[in-house]
């Protein structure tokens, strides 16, 4: 038996009634710098049956086998006496974190279970009165966070931030921290437990020592209404939060905005936009610094100003339609053997094929929400950019705690990025399979959304419908959704030649934009075949993209394209020896970042539509 809690449950579960600030996660503002950045190497020690949480028979854990005690073993050996160990996490092997354990040891590559890291650290002393925090940017997929033994946080979910406060177990020298990482999944979580990407369990983004006064802001965010005002709130947290004057200042526009907050902490501001204000788009991303402040908390973001929105089948950026002109992303480095090590200068390589090589303005970040670093990057280069939470496949519809979970991750993504402008839809969903309860779900999920931030679009990646040539779209989950988007992949999967895709035709409501947010072929880098063009050559890839671009030419509700997939990527659902050895090959780069035929007839089609 799993001795996981799973995250304490305080909305009303499965109801469609629910308070959006029960959702509310404390991320300290994810702009806040840190005090310090504990990335480097970590020791790590396995435990594939859990032995430190649960013994066999499911009778309690013997201090033998508890990771997270703050015991310094040696020294406990070299006494004698009848106690022994069957861990010591100060003189076990290393990895350098963050970074998924699968890439780092061979023996690691499919391990799935309970890993446990620890980092020792002396901690910056903090100002008189001031509190401590733990911020984790990722854990997959599930983190129990012990400090000097002292249990002081659970998360689950694999790619969004949670902060535990350590006030009280922080000491100035000689910290243990043990983290507990435990990367199974199963039907109750989400993702579920079948994906096509790799496992990447760990602790695959930042872990960082936070600072704050005693009362400090907690979350602050500023938009551009659709009415031209610039629109905010900010959120106190601690002992004097209410009734306190804050303020925000933007230098570049000369403007400051004071408000006050109210008892339960938060502040609102609403003020004309100034007329100076340039709009943030992907030709010109515009971003302005704005500090925050309240007392004496200060935190500056980087934020960008536009408005999105649909009007009938257009999707409208700052009032005028625009067409996106994308690809779907992994969270991958390119390189040989990536770990999900997404840095800023990760991420602007990947990013860069996207605007530099393709011409694009836009990215599907798939499947799950992705590093703050991509994020920041998108709003720095210009791309627009469609988040999603892994509720991917399948997962169990019928379950109120698996619906919390959802909700949850999909506020935790909102609260960490809703300041980045690049972001356009939240997608709830990818290819799930058509029932009542999955409906149900999506439902709820997409009110949600809503409820939590209603500037921006709800989209999901929906199945499609053959009827011979004709393509279908008939999902009772369309009137939840903003945007309709669809995976298609006649060409690739199927019996249908590449003259067949061209002749498709699509029967899609029309009162909606649709994008494609997939279609892709296998191709492996350098295999040319211009003869006979064989599935799995560059070639065939390439006349893939000429017939399926052609096909959605005549689609006249077709607002973007995210095809599937910028750079090959791990799956262990990939195993064919010669073409894939656990790679899904539907790269437009291979994984060390060599370009294919098909890039560039993607890249032409998008310059084309430029002018
Ligand atoms: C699906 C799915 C992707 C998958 C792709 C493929 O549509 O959304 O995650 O990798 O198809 O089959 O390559």
């Amino acid at each position: 038996m799993r001795v996981w809690i799973t995250l304490a449950l305080a909305c009303v579960l499965g109801s469609s009634a629910f308070a959006a600030d029960t959702l509310r996660p404390s991320l300290l503002l994810t702009a806040r710098p840190p005090a310090q950045d504990l990335s480097g190497r970590w020791t790590y020690s396995k435990d594939l049956y859990r032995t430190g949480l649960t013994d066999i028979n499911g009778w309690p854990a013997k201090p033998r086998m508890e990771r997270f005690r703050d015991v310094d073993v040696a020294t406990a050996e070299a006494q004698g006496g009848v106690g022994f160990f069957e861990y010591d996490l100060d003189r076990g092997p290393t990895m350098e974190l963050p970074g998924a354990w699968n890439s780092a040891v061979p023996e690691l590559r499919y391990f799935d279970g309970l890993m446990w890291f620890q980092r020792r650290f002396d901690a910056v002393r903090p100002q008189p009165g001031q509190r401590s925090f733990l911020r984790f940017e990722a854990v997959n997929y599930r983190a129990m966070v012990f400090l000097n033994g002292k249990e002081v946080g659970r998360h689950e979910g694999g790619f969004t931030p949670f902060v535990v406060e350590v006030t009280q177990a922080l000491r100035e020298t000689g910290n243990r921290l043990v983290v507990g990482v435990d990367s199974k999944h199963d039907a109750q979580t989400i993702p579920g437990e079948i994906t096509d990407w790799d496992l990447y369990g760990g602790i695959t983004r930042p872990v960082k020592l936070i600072q704050a006064p005693a009362t400090f802001i907690d979350d602050a965010t500023l938009r551009l209404s659709d009415g031209g005002h610039l629109v905010g709130s900010l959120q106190l947290n601690g002992p004097q939060s209410a009734g306190q004057t804050v303020s925000l200042r933007i230098a570049a526009l000369g403007l400051t905005l004071r408000s006050r907050t109210d008892a339960s902490g938060e502040a609102r501001f609403d003020t004309p936009a100034p007329a100076a204000l340039k709009r943030w788009s992907p030709e010109s991303p515009a971003l302005y610094d704005v500090d925050f402040e309240a007392g004496p908390d200060r935190v500056r973001d980087r934020i960008g100003f536009r408005t999105i929105a649909v009007r009938g089948s257009e999707i409208l950026l700052n009032g005028q339609p625009v067409f996106l002109r994308g690809i779907s992303i992994h969270e991958e480095e390119i390189g040989p053997n990536p770990a999900r090590r997404i840095d800023d200068v990760a991420a602007r390589r990947l990013l860069n094929e996207v605007k530099e090589g393709l011409h694009g303005n836009y990215v599907r970040l798939s499947h799950y929400p992705h590093s703050e670093a991509m994020l920041r990057a998108a709003d720095e280069l210009g791309l627009l950019v469609w988040s999603e939470i892994p509720v991917y496949w399948t997962v169990d519809w019928d379950s109120p705690a698996v619906l919390d979970k959802a909700r949850r991750m999909q506020a935790e993504t909102i609260y960490r990025d809703r300041n980045r402008a690049a972001i356009a839809l939240w997608s709830i969903g990818n290819e799930t399979p058509v029932t009542e309860a999955r409906t149900r779900f999506h439902t709820a999920l997409a009110q949600t959304v809503r409820a939590l931030d209603a500037s921006r679009l709800v989209s999901a990646a929906l199945l499609v419908e053959r009827n011979g040539d004709t393509v279908r779209i008939a999902d009772p989950l369309l009137p939840q959704l903003d945007v309709i988007a669809v995976n298609t992949y006649a060409g690739w999967y199927g019996d249908d030649t590449l003259d067949t895709v061209r002749r498709l035709r699509w029967d899609v409501p029309v009162d909606k934009p649709l994008l494609f947010s997939e279609f892709g072929a296998d191709a492996v880098a350098g295999l040319r075949d211009p003869t006979v063009r064989r599935k799995f050559s560059e070639d065939y890839q390439a006349d893939y993209y000429r017939a399926t671009l052609a096909m959605a030419a005549n689609v006249p509700t077709l607002r973007g394209l995210s095809p599937w997939v910028l750079k090959d990527f791990r799956s262990p659902r990939r195993e064919h020896p010669v073409y894939q050895n656990g790679w899904n090959r539907k790269g437009l780069i291979s994984e060390t970042g060599q370009r294919k035929l098909a890039f560039d007839v993607l890249a032409e089609h998008y310059r084309g539509m430029q002018r």
